[in-house]
């Protein structure tokens, strides 16, 4: 079994900084085989923002999938954003534009959904597009394959659809037969579910895990928190994915397990696995 930690929203520059030994510790415990980090990694993209997000990144367990968001360019100042773009980002954090990570059991791969414009919205762009589905078609189809972004493909209802990246609809018809996960953040909201509800992609709906805001405190009604993937096979040996979600609880000073949700790879593609009522 796989255990993928999932990270989002971190916005240095506009965090608290006394959850950053906490979140360390809590990665530590679940030693992970890899954590993704989907994008917004500061608040206003400047140096020293910058600089304090790649010493934290470096605490952290490796290998590492990191995409930007919308605040890693320069947000409210348009001529700094349009010169600077993610140059900042590059030098600090990762000049690789869609980084992966494959083994005998995941395949990862990262895509920058923060273009210019719009300034907070985001994308994948019918090239990105394409260079994904070749990329995740070559993969073994025996893999879990996730795509990482920072904007989401999928939300559940009733999400207002705007928070949606755009041209989702398109990406998400091209990408279901080859993907099994979108992993987002963006929205600083935690929430799972399987791309069903909103897709119709003929037996190949997909899981998306968004995680909620790990340090920062802009917070959107929820308490700071991220995710654990632990992914590998059910009891029919079929596909599984679990979700775990960490938050922050103030009267024990750390970050614990507050949910969880499965999921299992079916004729129709993914579904959640109902909970079992409490007795
Ligand atoms: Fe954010
Ligand atoms: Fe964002």
């Amino acid at each position: 079994m796989r255990r993928v930690v999932h990270i989002s929203d971190l916005h240095f520059g506009h965090n608290d900084p006394t959850l950053l030994d906490p979140l360390r510790d809590a990665i530590a415990r679940i030693d992970p085989h890899v954590v993704i980090v989907s994008g917004d990694l500061v608040e206003h993209a400047t140096d020293e923002e910058f600089r304090a997000a790649q010493a934290f990144l470096r605490l952290l367990p490796c290998p590492q999938i990191v995409v930007p968001g919308n605040h890693d360019l320069p947000f409210w100042n348009l001529a700094r954003r349009v010169l600077e773009g993610l140059r900042k980002y590059r030098r600090y954090i990762t000049s690789d534009p869609s980084p992966e990570y494959v083994d005998d059991e995941i395949a990862i791969v990262g895509a920058d959904s923060a273009h210019l414009f719009p300034v907070k919205g985001g994308t994948v762009t019918s090239f990105q597009l394409k260079g994904l589905v070749n990329r995740f078609s070559s993969f073994p189809t025996g893999l879990v394959r996730i795509l990482v972004t920072h904007h989401p493909f999928d939300l559940p209802d009733p999400a207002n659809p705007h928070l949606l990246m755009g041209h989702a609809r398109r990406s998400v018809a091209r990408l279901a037969p080859v993907v099994d996960v979108l992993a987002a953040g963006h929205i600083h909201v935690s929430s799972v579910g399987s791309t069903s509800a909103r897709y119709n992609t003929a037996g190949h709906s997909m899981v998306y895990v968004q995680a909620g805001t790990a340090i920062s405190s802009r917070y959107k009604g929820e308490a700071n928190a991220f995710n654990l993937l632990r992914i590998g096979r059910g009891e029919a040996q079929q596909k599984q994915v679990i979700v775990d979600r960490y938050a922050w609880v103030n009267a024990r000073s750390s970050f614990v397990p507050v949910g969880s949700a499965e999921f299992l790879l079916g004729k129709e593609g993914w579904a959640q696995v109902p909970p079992v009522p409490a007795r």
